[in-house]
């Protein structure tokens, strides 16, 4: 059962929302890789209501992902929903579907009843996804987790309610908000919630590989797999999701391939972005170095570089090296 906006495969494998990582270039990579459909970083409706720059700029799509889902998040349906409305207006054809983030465990979200605070009071819950289906003709989905912590795991009746409400897709996280990342996923807790809707359900928790990946839809029986930190300085994923779930041969990058991927993500950066804002590559390049010889030390490099352009000669310069030892 798989949604018209999940065009390529199916079972799809999508790149998960996550805010300060999943900007639209490492999106626009992830797309490179086969990745099926794409999420922007989670948008505040508030803050696209009173006008903030730097919450409309997280709205831009690369072309290779549109249309792609804008992630909203939010505790007011009448403010969600005319946000929707608004988005839908100013970007047609660049949106295929809106998800309402009701998973996130930061405090600073929570504490204004948004993120995961919303699986604690279902009735605004249910209030916010009946106003924000009516207020588009475009699906509209919602992400969440297996529930608030141990007392409180409610993802099998906030699903029906969601779907109640007017849910086209959910997609469930299988942790609670007190376990942030930490512990394992629950894919117990995910096959619950796809038995019980009839709508589809993306699985979502510890997809680090092809294996991981499959194992999730043979289990849980989800209609397609979300990968959030697996993909990080690892695009190469979704190839390799790719080629699991068609039984392929796969092979993995060579250090110096994932090298060469690095550095293309720094200068698509570069040239898509504001290069002031190079430090938020140095990240990036930590996940891409993870575990080859001499990364300490790139890794130390570029995180003292002054400039762009002093960055791009330290990755370039690390690539070349691979090239010649031959890793
Ligand atoms: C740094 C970071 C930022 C995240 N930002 C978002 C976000 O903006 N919206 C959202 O729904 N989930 C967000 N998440 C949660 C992920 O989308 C995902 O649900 C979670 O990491 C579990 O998947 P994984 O085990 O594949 O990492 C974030 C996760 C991380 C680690």
């Amino acid at each position: 059962m798989t949604l018209p906006v999940f065009k390529k495969h199916d079972p799809p494998a999508v790149l998960a929302p996550m805010a300060g990582i999943t900007d639209a270039v490492f999106r626009s990579i992830c797309v490179e890789h086969g990745c099926d459909f794409t999420y922007t970083e989670m948008v505040s409706a508030k803050g696209l209501k009173y006008g903030g720059k730097k919450t409309e700029a997280l709205l831009a799509a690369a072309d290779n992902e549109k249309p792609c889902a804008v992630q909203l998040f939010g505790s007011e349906p009448d403010i969600v929903a005319d946000m929707i409305k608004r988005i839908a207006d100013e970007y047609p054809g660049e949106i295929a579907m809106i998800d309402i983030n009701m998973g996130c465990p930061m405090p600073k979200i929570t504490s204004n009843g948004e993120g995961s605070a919303l699986m604690l009071d279902e009735k605004r819950a249910a209030k916010l996804m009946y106003a924000a289906a009516r207020a588009t003709e475009l699906p509209v989905s919602c992400k969440f987790r297996k529930g608030w912590d141990d007392g409180h795991v409610n993802a099998v009746e906030f699903a029906g309610i969601m779907e109640e409400n007017g849910a086209s897709l959910l997609t469930v996280h299988g942790r609670t908000r007190e376990q942030l990342y930490h512990g394992e996923a629950d894919r117990d807790i995910i096959r619950d919630v796809v038995r019980a809707v009839k709508i589809p359900v993306i699985g979502n928790g510890d997809v680090f590989s092809g294996e991981s990946a499959k194992a999730m839809l043979d289990y849980t029986g989800c209609a397609g797999v979300m990968v959030a930190r697996g993909a990080r300085g690892n695009p190469f994923i979704f190839g390799e999701i790719r080629a699991a779930l068609s039984n392929a041969p796969y092979t993995p990058p060579t250090d110096f391939e994932r090298m060469s991927e690095a550095v293309r993500h720094a200068e698509l950066f570069l040239e898509k972005k504001d290069p002031k804002l190079f430090p938020e590559l140095r990240k990036h390049m930590a996940w891409y170095t993870k575990g080859m010889r001499g990364a300490l030390d790139v890794r130390r490099a570029v995180n003292t570089a002054g400039s762009p352009e002093e960055m791009l000669g330290i990755l370039r310069k690390f690539g070349d090296q691979l090239l010649t030892t031959g890793e």
